[in-house]
């Protein structure tokens, strides 16, 4: 028989969590930074390439570091999270796949594709392991703050100088001050988004 998460779970993961943008004064350790790595690192991926690296802006140097490629909007919300995930990607993740996807030459079929297939290909799929990092966070008691609002080239230059590595989005990490939230913003129906054919 299959399992269900209940609703404690669902309202966790899904229908109280919201995106933070202000954060309570408690820390993050680095322990904790690891466990939501070691959950969302468990997601599946496109021939299990797991394309995303993370790097995890901590200290007020590296918080420095980052400031310059922030929008003007998102900076007083990075600069006081506890912790700012720069969710990124390998875009030559190619070279992991012998051990990733030990049981055929995975590695074989994207080595030679043109740049801009390799860049979508890891796009999506760190896309979605951002996803279950954050969906990982919430499950850990942490809230979360994603952003795109950000220069990539600049964070590119400050963080991934001389490597196949680029930036998809920021994720601020902490606990949330829910008394500066906004209502929530309404979702799509069913009937609006989707369609069972
Ligand atoms: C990929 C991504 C990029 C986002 N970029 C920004 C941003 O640059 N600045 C910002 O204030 N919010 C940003 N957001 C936050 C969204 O506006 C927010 O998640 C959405 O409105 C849902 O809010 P809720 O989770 O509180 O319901 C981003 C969210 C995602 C997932």
């Amino acid at each position: 028989m299959s399992k269900t998460l209940g609703d404690d779970g669902l309202d966790l993961l899904f229908r109280t969590a919201r995106t933070h943008s202000a954060w309570q004064d408690k820390p993050v350790d680095d322990a904790l930074l690891a466990r939501v790595y070691d959950l969302a690192k468990i997601g599946p991926t496109s021939a299990n390439m797991c394309p995303m690296r993370v790097v995890f802006v901590r200290s007020p140097a590296a918080k420095e570091k980052l400031k310059p490629a922030l929008d003007p909007g998102n900076v007083a919300k990075t600069m006081s999270a506890p912790v700012t995930a720069i969710i990124a990607m390998e875009v030559r993740f190619y070279e992991q796949l012998p051990k990733l996807f030990p049981h055929a030459d995975a590695k074989a079929w994207f080595k030679d594709l043109p740049e801009n297939v390799l860049e979508y290909t890891a796009l999506r799929n760190s896309s979605l392991q951002g996803a279950y990092f954050m969906l990982a966070a919430r499950a850990l008691g942490l809230d979360c703050g994603p952003m795109s609002g950000f220069n990539n080239a600049l964070v590119d230059a400050a963080f991934f100088a001389g490597t196949t590595i680029k930036s998809n989005f920021l994720c601020n990490l902490g606990h949330g001050d829910a008394s500066k939230l906004h209502p929530r913003s309404p979702r799509l129906d069913f009937e609006e988004a989707c369609k069972v054919v």
